[in-house]
């Protein structure tokens, strides 16, 4: 099933892409839930969805980079193949992901940029307004944020909780794919 050549895990730059973005999109989370708790106008929530705006912009420059980089380097073999079915499994979370990773900041984009609101990123500069100012496409924006934000919240938790079953329960190879120190054969 495997030849001498056969790589078992994902290369430095999709572990680089995977647990940057991992950390940046927890972060926007995070902010982003802490930051709609409080009242329009006050400090520190134009602070934070500044910093929270940056961030989610970053995820957005960073995914087709990594999109186009996975197309061309793919998906490593396993050592011991999971089932058909659990690899379709995890081919539709990962594609889940990817596509909510797409569609949460475009709609955070799209919500304050048609509400004629900032789009910074960390002071350096501002993205350009590609839409109109138009109250009923931000409120559009702002209600596909929210709803997104949900279901990358729901598709996340069985992510993470899959791996741990891989992890903690089964003890095979899935956290070894992804994690930095742990990387064997290939
Ligand atoms: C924080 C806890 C996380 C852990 C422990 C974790 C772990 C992993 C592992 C082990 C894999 C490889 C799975 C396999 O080979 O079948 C993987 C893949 C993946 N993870 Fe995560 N992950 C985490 C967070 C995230 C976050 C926040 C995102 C983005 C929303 C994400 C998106 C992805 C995607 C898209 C893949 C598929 C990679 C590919 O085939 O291109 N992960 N993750
Ligand atoms: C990875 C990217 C992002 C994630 C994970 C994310 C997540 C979230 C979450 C969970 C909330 C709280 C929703 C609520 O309870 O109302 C939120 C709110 C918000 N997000 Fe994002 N977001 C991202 C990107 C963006 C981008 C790129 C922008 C704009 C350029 C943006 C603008 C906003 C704004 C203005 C709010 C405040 C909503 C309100 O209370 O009025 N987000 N975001």
């Amino acid at each position: 099933m495997s030849g001498a050549s056969q790589i078992y895990h994902y290369d430095r730059t999709q572990r680089g892409f995977h647990w940057l973005m991992a950390a940046l999109i927890l972060v926007a989370l995070g902010i982003g839930i802490y930051a709609a708790w409080q009242a329009p106008g006050t400090s520190p929530r134009r602070e934070l969805l500044d910093i929270h705006k940056s961030v989610g912009l970053t995820v957005l420059l960073l995914l087709p980079l990594r999109l186009v980089y996975r197309l061309i380097a793919g998906e490593p073999a396993y050592r011991a193949p999971p089932s058909r079915s659990a690899h379709l499994a995890a081919k539709v979370a990962h594609w889940s992901l990817y596509v909510l990773m797409l569609l949460l900041p475009v709609s955070g984009y799209v919500y304050s940029a048609a509400g004629g609101y900032g789009l910074p990123l960390f002071g350096l500069f501002s993205f350009p307004r590609l839409v109109p100012v138009d109250k009923a496409l931000s409120q559009a924006g702002y209600g596909a944020h929210y709803w997104i934000a949900w279901a990358v919240g729901i598709v996340l938790a069985l992510h993470v909780l899959a791996v741990a079953w891989h992890a903690w329960i089964r003890r095979d190879e899935v956290m070894g794919r992804m994690w930095p120190r742990r990387v064997a054969g290939g």
